[in-house]
This record gives structure tokens, C-alpha cells and sequence, in this order.
């Protein structure tokens, strides 16, 4: 599919945030670009920012003089919606609300040639329903870019019901042309990346509101045992809780109250208090001058045991412990209990093993320690441990000692099922098999959404494949025994998947 004219104008209307940011990445690829904003001034106090802005770069070495002043030449303030009628494109990043944003289009319709490109950087209202009431809806996308725009790669192409495949693909190539990385998606609530990513907020807030660990354990667990980036603590705080609740909200409402997108109440009373973050100077974490940053709970230095049990054969995500635990120098004898169910035995008869969803403490037979899902276990940092109310003290001391001896900080924890890392990303990859059974997205366009708009470690399909979908299912099954009410069920195309998975097993 052909990108827009490069001759072709592109014009942005709102020249706030987004609008800046867009016009200057649309600079950058030789368009010539109009900037409208309704508040007067605004456009030609956003095309002064934006020459700062390519001055720093040309500070920086990362453009010349001459390359600035040629792309500059090409950007004009606009006084009024009627000077866009040359235009190619025209993308809208004014204020989120549905009925001004509607205004806008309707205007610009009887201004633009029937052929312009029409788009709504929206990031939380329908793309439908923003080209509602246009005469020609086929030419209407969605084109959420994120913030910086100049910087972040990923664009999500979004295909409103009435947008002609056609409209929806020449939109895809240009942001591909612009050197970027697009992603195309249905119009659902919060697209790909905001749909999928909530619950690597909500598992995490809803373990802290149960009392399973505090948050900066809760972040520094999912950073270097899950491998992370940075935990959801600390990138709420950095986003604004405000900013994060409200998208979190406007996903449940839009899909009426799903229980699997409920909201936080910890999160929604931070809100309430006015603690958003590093902007207000706290949030979950203070940021006042001078304020001490709380640091993660790690337990002190334990012996490690001499032997362990090794019985049946490990979930494959657990492979590569035996080989870790030898290299140790601890020795694997083999257990021959009649189970089929992996674990470790530890000295006093205690069993070790990686969560299965369900908590520790109801578990029969004798006392459990449940340890949680790494990314990977031969690079992990740290491993959050939950012992059942059985386990004795000298029991997680050996259980401590064991994952110190691989070299890990230990987190030891409640007992909240499903520790952190495995019902974080069993939700996220039940999330991305649900979004690609309904054909919200293809399955390669969500796994790079996730990996370049939030940075995860790994796609979360392909996450999923890593894991076993089958096992994935057995997480979820188990938080859904422990908390029932269908936050946690599996989705039908995670059934599926996992069905298909077992029959080739
Ligand atoms: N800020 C982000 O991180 C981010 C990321 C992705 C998408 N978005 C979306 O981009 C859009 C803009 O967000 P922002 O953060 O740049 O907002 P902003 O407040 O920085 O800028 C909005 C601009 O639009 C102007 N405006 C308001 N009503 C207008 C109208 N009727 N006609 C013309 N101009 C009008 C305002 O004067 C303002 O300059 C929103 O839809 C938002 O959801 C924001």
C-alpha cells in the first residue's frame, strides 16, 4: 500500500502535547505541515516551541542548522480551519472529548478535498464514534501515537467500523514511511496497548491491597524476577495516578463493567487524596526533597541446604533450576513420591514449587513454599517466595538459602495466590490470546505493541508460547478457584489455544 504524497501537506489541529510532537515528526519526514490550535496563539506559540525543540537537536549534532531552517520554512501557523484545505492528512490531537472532536471533523469536511486522510489521535474514545456523524466515514482512522511522539516508534493504526481497509492500510504505510513503527488494530476500548496492558496494574495493586507485599517489593519483584522495565508502582507514579486511573476507568466503563478491567480502589483513593504521583511530589512513593524512597523487603543471608528431592519433571519455564541448583554445588537426589506434580523437597520434608495460581496455605499434605514465574531463571536477580501457614521457619530459611545459593535476593511474602510475576503475566497473555481470537489486532502486531508502547520484555503471546499455554490455563484456573466471580477465568481463545497445545503434547 502506497504512504500519502510526500509533497502532500499534513496538517495538525490542536497544538498541544501530541499536536507538537506530531507536526514535528511529520517535519521530519518532509511533509509540509499546518498547525491549527482554536486558542488564539497557540499554533504560533507551538511552532516557536518546535523550533527550540529542533534547535537542541541541532545543539546536539543530530541535525544541521541548514536541515532545521529547510524544515521550519516547511511549517505554517493556521488562523482558521478553512486555511487546511490543501491537505493530505489531517490528524487532531485537541482536547478528548467526543463532541469537539466531532465539531472539528464536521468542520474539516467541508473544507478538505473528499480524498484527505482524516485521523483522531484519540486515546480513549471510539474511533467510530468520533467519525459518527461524517459524510464519509471510510477515510477515518484512528492514529494513537504516544508521548514523546518525536521519540516513541509505535503508532496504533486504528480501524473505526465504517473505515475502508483501503483508508485504514495507506494510513499504516505513511507512519511506516515516517519511520515508524505501526500497528493496526480494531476499534476496541484502549486499542491494543491500554486494553492489554491494565492488568500489569491491577494484578500488582490487587496483591498490595490484600496485603501480599508492600509496593516497592511488589516492583522490584516484577523488575528482576519478571523482567520488567520498571514496576507498576513507580510507572504510575511517573504517568499520574489520575492519568492511569481514568484510562483504567474508561476501559471498564467501555466495556461495561467487565470484572477482568476492575478498577483499584487503593489506586482510586490516591486520587482522591491528590497523591499522583511524581507530579504532586507523592503518590505511592514520596518524592518531597529528601524523602527516602522505601526499598524492597529481601530476606538476610540463609544456609543453603546440602541436598534437596527433585520429583517428576518440571513445568518447562523450570528446567533450567536443576542445572542452576548443581552448579551450586547442592546435590539433586530424586524423590520417589507418588504424585505426578512437580516440586523440590526440602530438608525437613518441606515442598517447594512454582505457583500454580492457587495460594500455599490450603494446599493438603504437608507444608508448601511456592516460589514465583521468572522471565528467566538463569538471569533473574530475585525471586519472591509465599510460605503456606504449615511451612515452618526452618523451612523457608532452607527455601531462602536454596535461591541465594543461585545467586537471587529473595523476597519472601504472603501468601497471596498466584505470587506476583505468574498471575501478572498469565493475565496479560490471557488478555493478548482474548485480543487476537477476536481479531482486535494480528498476533504480531500485539506483541510489538507490547514490547515497544510499554516496553515488555516479550510479547505476550510469545510469552505465552514460552510458558506452555497449558500450564498458563492451570494459573488462571487456580486464581479463579481462589477468587470466583470470572475476573480470572480463561478466555476462549486461551481454552482453545490450550487445548490444541495438550492434543500435540
Ligand atoms: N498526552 C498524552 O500522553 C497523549 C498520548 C496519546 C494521545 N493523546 C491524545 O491526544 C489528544 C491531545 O492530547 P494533549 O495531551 O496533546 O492535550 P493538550 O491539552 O496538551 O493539547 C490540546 C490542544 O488542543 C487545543 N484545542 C482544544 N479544543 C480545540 C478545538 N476545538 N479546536 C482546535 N484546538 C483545540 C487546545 O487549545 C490545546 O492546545 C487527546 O485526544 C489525548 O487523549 C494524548
Amino acid at each position: 500500500m502506497t504512504p500519502i504524497d510526500p509533497a502532500g501537506t499534513v496538517a495538525v489541529v490542536g497544538a498541544g502535547t501530541m499536536g507538537q510532537g506530531i507536526a514535528q515528526v511529520a517535519l521530519a519526514a518532509g511533509h509540509a505541515v499546518r498547525l491549527y490550535d482554536a486558542a488564539p496563539g497557540r499554533a504560533e506559540e507551538a511552532a516557536r516551541s518546535i523550533a527550540a525543540r529542533l534547535g537542541r537537536l541541532v545543539d546536539k549534532g543530530r541535525l544541521d542548522a541548514a536541515g532545521r531552517d529547510e524544515a521550519l520554512a516547511r511549517l505554517r501557523p493556521a488562523a482558521r480551519l478553512a486555511e487546511l484545505a490543501d491537505s493530505a492528512l489531517v490528524i487532531e490531537a485537541i482536547v478528548e472529548q467526543l463532541e469537539a472532536k466531532q465539531k472539528v471533523f464536521a468542520e474539516l469536511e467541508s473544507v478538505v478535498p473528499d480524498d484527505c486522510l482524516l485521523a483522531t489521535n484519540t486515546s480513549s474514545l471510539s474511533v467510530t464514534a468520533v467519525a459518527g456523524a461524517l459524510r464519509l466515514p471510510g477515510r477515518f482512522v484512528g492514529l494513537h501515537f504516544f508521548n514523546p511522539a518525536p521519540l516513541l516508534p509505535l503508532v496504533e493504526v486504528v480501524r473505526g467500523f465504517a473505515t475502508d481497509p483501503e483508508a485504514a492500510d495507506r494510513a499504516r504505510a505513511t507512519v511506516a514511511a515516517w519511520g515508524k513503527t505501526p500497528v493496526t488494530c480494531a476499534d476496541t476500548p484502549g486499542f491494543i496497548v491500554n486494553r492489554l496492558a491494565r492488568p500489569f496494574y491491577a494484578e500488582a495493586f490487587r496483591v498490595h491491597e490484600e496485603g501480599g507485599a508492600d509496593p516497592a517489593t511488589i516492583d522490584a519483584v516484577l523488575r528482576e524476577c519478571g523482567g520488567f522495565r520498571m514496576g507498576p508502582f513507580e510507572l504510575t507514579d511517573l504517568i499520574g495516578q489520575d492519568v492511569n486511573n481514568a484510562v483504567t476507568r474508561s476501559v471498564y466503563e467501555a466495556f461495561f463493567h467487565d470484572p477482568r478491567f476492575t478498577p483499584s480502589l487503593a489506586q482510586q483513593r490516591l486520587v482522591e487524596a491528590g497523591l499522583l504521583g511524581r507530579k504532586s511530589g507523592r503518590g505511592w512513593f514520596p518524592y518531597e526533597e529528601g524523602a527516602d524512597r522505601p526499598g524492597p523487603a529481601t530476606a538476610a543471608p540463609c544456609e543453603p541446604p546440602a541436598e534437596i528431592g527433585w520429583h517428576a519433571r518440571p513445568p518447562r519455564v523450570c528446567a533450567p533450576l536443576r542445572e542452576l541448583i548443581e552448579e551450586a554445588g547442592i546435590k539433586v537426589v530424586r524423590d520417589r513420591a507418588p504424585y505426578s506434580e512437580w516440586y523440590i523437597t526440602l530438608p525437613d520434608g518441606a515442598a517447594l514449587t512454582l505457583t500454580g495460581g492457587e495460594a500455599a496455605t490450603p494446599k493438603n499434605g504437608g507444608p508448601h513454599i511456592y516460589f514465583d514465574l521468572a522471565l528467566d531463571y538463569r538471569t533473574c536477580t530475585r525471586i519472591a517466595l509465599a510460605p503456606s501457614e504449615k511451612a515452618s521457619a526452618r523451612d523457608v530459611q532452607a527455601a531462602v538459602g536454596l535461591f541465594q545459593a543461585l545467586g537471587k535476593s529473595v523476597s519472601v511474602i504472603a501468601d497471596v495466590p498466584g505470587l506476583i510475576v505468574a498471575r501478572t503475566v498469565a493475565m496479560l497473555v490471557d488478555f493478548a490470546e482474548d485480543a487476537a481470537g477476536r481479531g482486535v489486532a494480528s498476533r504480531e502486531d500485539i506483541d510489538t505493541a507490547m514490547r515497544l508502547g510499554v516496553n515488555y520484555p516479550r510479547g505476550p503471546l510469545e510469552w505465552g508460547r514460552a510458558i506452555g499455554l497449558t500450564h498458563v490455563r492451570g494459573m488462571l484456573w487456580g486464581l479463579a478457584q481462589e477468587y470466583p466471580g470470572g475476573r480470572y477465568d480463561p478466555s476462549l481463545s486461551l481454552r482453545r489455544r490450550a487445548a490444541v497445545e495438550e492434543s500435540l503434547l
